[in-house]
């Protein structure tokens, strides 16, 4: 990873110009980077505060040869990869939040974004999107989103080299991705589930069809979030939102 990278002053979103690349038949592991979004994206349709020169907003392009099903395994990798990356540089102390938000003292400082391409049900490509708040200042976000949100500036209380990060970040996902298609999810899965900060607390949960209440317990074979509801039954969760800040 890192052999092909585009840096672009401004875009509308580092997501877009990937994927215009990855259906002209980029290779595995090409890169885009931007100073600066207009159009930032979040997961759930929600915009995602993108300032010039102040963060780390990137795409990298995958093509593992997996079935769709599987998708939800490469977004807690990349989880895994930016929060170990993060980590080593900064030394922060940080936990990831179901799927994949990496949270320091409650309040996130990345945030990952996967849209995939499938044909047969088998994944042709993924975006992983990645943006993370190094360099913000508090007066950088909106009033929504200050008091959920941190920079690693903030956070460390020194400034941060982009690059150094960067280098990281793409050296932990490459080797993590070896591992996952080496070997498979198993060790992907132990790596999330030590840094996850749900597991085994009471927790809410909105899914597309309802709310759930219930006790995350790991994460399945697939990728997906294992809750134990009450009676004890189990209920298998691929995607939803859980608010830590409800219960
Ligand atoms: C989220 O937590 O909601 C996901 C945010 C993902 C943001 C990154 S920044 C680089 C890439 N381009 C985008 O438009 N979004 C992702």
């Amino acid at each position: 990873f890192g052999r092909n990278v585009r840096v672009h002053e401004v875009v509308s979103s580092t997501q877009d110009v990937l994927r215009e690349l990855a259906e002209e038949g980029a290779p595995e592991g090409t890169l885009v980077i931007a100073e600066q979004q207009n159009q930032g994206r979040g997961r759930m349709g929600r915009s995602w505060v993108s300032p010039a020169g102040k963060g780390i907003w990137m795409s990298l392009l995958l093509r593992p040869n997996v079935p769709l099903l599987q998708t939800p395994q490469l977004t807690l990798l990349a989880a895994v990869a930016l929060n170990r990356a993060i980590e080593r540089v900064t030394g922060l102390d940080i936990g990831i939040k179901w799927p994949n938000d990496l949270l320091v003292d409650g309040k996130k400082i990345t945030g990952i974004l996967l849209e995939s391409a499938a044909e047969d049900e088998r994944i042709r490509y993924v975006v992983v999107g990645m943006g993370v708040s190094v360099n913000l200042e508090a007066s950088d976000y909106p009033e929504e989103v200050a008091a959920k949100a941190v920079s690693l500036r903030m956070a460390c209380g020194r400034m941060l080299d982009r690059t150094e990060l960067i280098a990281e970040i793409l050296k932990e996902f490459e080797d993590l991705y070896a591992v996952y298609n080496a070997s498979g999810f198993e060790t992907i899965r132990l790596l999330w589930e030590a840094r996850s900060i749900n597991l085994n607390k009471p927790t809410v949960l909105t899914t597309a069809s309802g709310r759930i209440e219930g006790i995350p317990r790991g994460i399945s074979e697939m990728g997906a979030l294992i809750v134990e509801m009450e009676g004890e039954s189990m209920q298998t969760v691929y995607s939803a939102e859980i608010n830590p800040w409800e219960k």
